[in-house]
């Protein structure tokens, strides 16, 4: 399994290959692969290494292995919906298996299969956005929903890449997104290589851009989006979506299918908490002293009204979620 090292962009891009599932954990845990619907994809390609590696001809012996795999990877990160998805639609697939044999097949040909239609979701994903943009608009968005945080194309960079396509200009502003720097260092990167205007903005300089007209859209990813309509996403999008609405200008996440969590509600949802050498270091480099106490969650949790319509795939979704959201994605 190859994939980018996304925690040495934009200095170097460079790939790195996993042969193993520890390795697969691991570099979700390190955020080498981060982004939900990138994780779902990778944590479901780290079971597939498992079933392709073991030399067992016992098939239930296989899943015994799977299943410790399994769980080592539903362990890396709990906020993500995606994750979890990727790993039970493998699993799913082995238990169907005949035999040992035949499940190393189906199991790989599935995660090849996730990995063609991830590209093709977005893409539809993407088209169904690009409507809600006029040409010559301004996008805000947050941390990396783009095709690092996906198997192609994006989500909230889907639409705007959608957009684009459409043959409309469009300027997208990008919050740097404290601790990890996804937006100065990923956004910034994929945009800047697909010659789409951004311009990266301190976290602490979104409410000031709103105040001022700067922004017409906010368009983001998701992490999570539960049955009631609560959008899990980086810490931050929540100051952006109340900032948003302050200054009456629309909010919309953008998610595949597989981002939206029908069987939770927000209650039930975990949100990570990360290393506190994340938020005391930037790069490596000690900002903070030593013994101050540090919190580090990883996401926020936006409500339903500060929501304007959620972009999905299957279509868009507009108010009252809890009552549009199953019927639209189930
Ligand atoms: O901690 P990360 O970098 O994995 O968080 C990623 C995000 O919050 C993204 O906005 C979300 O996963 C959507 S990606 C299409």
């Amino acid at each position: 399994m190859k994939m980018i090292d996304q925690t040495a962009l934009p200095g170097r891009l460079t790939y790195v290959t996993y042969t193993q599932p520890e390795g697969v954990a691991e570099a979700i845990d390190t955020m080498v692969v981060r982004g939900a619907p990138a994780l779902g994809v990778a944590a479901a390609m780290g079971v597939a290494l498992a079933a392709v590696r073991s030399t067992t001809h016992d098939l239930s012996e296989l899943m015994k292995e799977l299943e410790r795999s399994a769980n080592l990877l539903r362990s890396t990160r709990p906020t993500a919906i995606n994750l979890f998805w990727g790993i039970d639609r493998v699993m799913k697939v082995a238990r169907s298996a005949k035999s040992a044999d035949q499940a190393r097949v189906s199991v790989a040909t599935e995660v090849k299969m996730m990995e063609e239609e991830d590209i093709e979701t977005n893409k539809r994903l993407g088209r169904v956005g690009a409507d809600l943009i006029e040409d010559g608009e301004t996008v805000l968005t947050h941390c990396n929903a783009g095709a690092l945080a996906t198997v192609g194309y994006g989500t909230a960079l889907g639409v705007v890449r959608a957009a684009v396509e459409q043959g409309k200009l469009v300027k997208v502003l990008v919050p740097e997104t404290r601790p990890a720097l996804q937006g100065a260092r990923l956004t910034a990167f994929e945009l800047v290589t697909d010659g789409i205007d951004c311009t990266v903005i301190p976290d602490t300089a979104v409410g000031h851009m709103l105040s001022l007209g700067r922004v017409d859209k906010v368009i983001v990813g998701a992490d999570r989006i539960t049955s009631d309509g609560f959008v899990f996403n980086k810490i931050g999008t929540y100051q952006e979506a109340v900032l948003a609405s302050r200054h009456g200008v629309p909010f919309y996440p953008a998610a595949p299918y597989s981002t939206f969590d029908l069987s939770h509600t927000h209650e039930q949802v975990t949100i990570e908490e990360r290393s506190f050498e994340e938020v005391v270091r930037i790069r490596g480099r000690r900002i903070a002293p030593k013994g101050v106490s540090v919190a580090n969650p990883s996401f926020d949790m936006t409500p339903p009204e500060l929501v304007t319509a959620m972009v999905s795939d299957r279509g868009l979704i507009e108010r009252p979620f809890e009552e549009n959201i199953p019927q639209v994605i189930s």
